[in-house]
């Protein structure tokens, strides 16, 4: 398996330890452990402190815990425990899926730009990969449905899509996703829903389409706590799939990490017993960094735009400098402690993926000291 580097990877591992300013940060502001204890009402909080400082620090249940699946299926249709598979992180569960489902010379069609793991996986494995690639239009960037109806052929394995959409901040409607089903239901191929955003709405934007899963027995989803829950530090990930799918990316899995954290599982529990209060911090979050970056954008017409995200937590700004995307961010990051991730990452010049995910005053001042950038670049500091 010959991979290409994880062009974004690359470039955050530079930057992420020595900025004060990420603005590239692609999930919510993380939670401390201390938050996610002072979830639990009043009552039970030293007990539960008690429990996890008791916790036997053994290898866990290798699917995860009967308690995490039964949380996780109870979030799709019609889901058993036996059709969740808890992985390291929503990474590894499409590693996983595509280690399962693909053969070299498969043909796949991949949502493009993306989160690169969903397209360039698939072509290490030696398969033919057809981009199903977002539209710009007047409001912003949209995947056609018509679009993908073309690139589907009777040889398709797999469809792999993600929504709402990393960089694009691109999101399905309900009668997409339906239809998106159908067509890859049609052509005998599964679909594998990246939906690492999911429970991220966005004031104005794309009312929540349901989970892949939800669709049919060709339907995989793939979720996270990294992005919604402000969880990343606890890697913990997950797939839901029909039949035996689950088991057999178990089977693949006692190769690669054997078994969740025992630790970050019993933390997963708390988090999704509690979501809708999680929820809530998230909403406050993203209304105010929203707030922010439409005054700041407002303030600099004809030097930098965009279109606020249809659902999730990104967009790719646009800048109108004749730099080149990756000098831009490194610049940012080494002058001004600001990170914006180049869009070239994602096949995009002249454009920074910007996150609203981040802490209002952070996500503020950040936009300021860009502002103080890109004004000195275009003479009219
Ligand atoms: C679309 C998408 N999928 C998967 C992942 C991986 O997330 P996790 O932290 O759950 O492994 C990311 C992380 O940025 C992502 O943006």
């Amino acid at each position: 398996m010959r991979m290409e580097p994880f062009a974004l990877e690359r470039w955050m591992t530079t930057w992420e330890t020595r900025v004060q300013y990420d603005l590239a940060e692609s999930g919510i502001l993380p939670l401390r452990a201390r938050d996610l204890l002072e979830l639990l009402p009043d009552a039970e909080r030293a007990s539960a402190l008690d429990s996890l400082l008791d916790l036997r620090l053994g290898y866990s249940e290798a699917r995860g815990t009967e308690e995490l699946r039964e949380l996780l299926a109870a979030t799709y249709r019609g889901a058993t425990p036996d059709e969740i598979l808890v992985t390291t992180g929503a990474i590894e569960a499409n590693f996983l899926l595509f280690q399962l489902l693909l053969e070299p010379g498969d043909h796949v069609v991949a949502c493009y730009p993306a989160y690169q793991q969903l397209y360039s996986v698939p072509r290490g494995l030696g398969c033919e990969v057809a981009h199903w690639r977002a539209r710009e239009e007047e409001d912003g960037f949209r995947f056609d449905v018509d679009d993908l109806a073309r690139l589907i052929t009777r040889k398709t394995r797999l469809v792999v899509l993600n929504t709402p959409h990393n960089p694009t901040g691109a999101a399905l409607s309900d009668v997409d996703v339906r239809r998106v089903y159908a067509l890859a239901d049609a052509a005998g191929a599964t679909v594998l829903s990246d939906e690492a955003y999911r429970w991220l709405g966005v004031p104005g934007g794309e009312p929540a389409a349901p989970p892949m899963f939800d669709l049919g027995p060709r339907g995989v989803s793939v979720g996270t706590l990294s992005k919604p829950f402000g969880l990343p530090g606890l890697r913990i990930g997950w797939l839901a799939a029909h039949g035996d799918v689950a088991a057999r990316c178990w089977a693949l899995r006692d190769y690669v990490s054997l078994s969740p954290g025992r630790l970050s599982d019993a933390l997963a529990v708390t988090a999704l017993r509690h979501r809708e209060r999680i929820f809530e911090r998230n909403r406050h979050i993203i209304a105010a960094n929203l707030a922010t970056a439409e005054r700041w954008f407002a303030a600099r017409e004809g030097l930098v735009d965009w279109h606020s995200p249809r659902g999730g937590l990104l967009s790719l700004l646009r800048y109108h400098l004749p730099l080149p995307s990756l000098d831009l961010a490194n610049l940012l990051a080494e002058r001004y402690s600001v990170m914006l991730a180049p869009g070239s990452a994602f096949g995009y010049e002249h454009r920074l993926r910007i996150g609203i995910g981040q802490d209002p005053a952070v996500f503020a001042a950040g936009l300021e000291r860009t502002g103080e950038c890109l004004a000195g670049l275009a003479g009219t500091a």
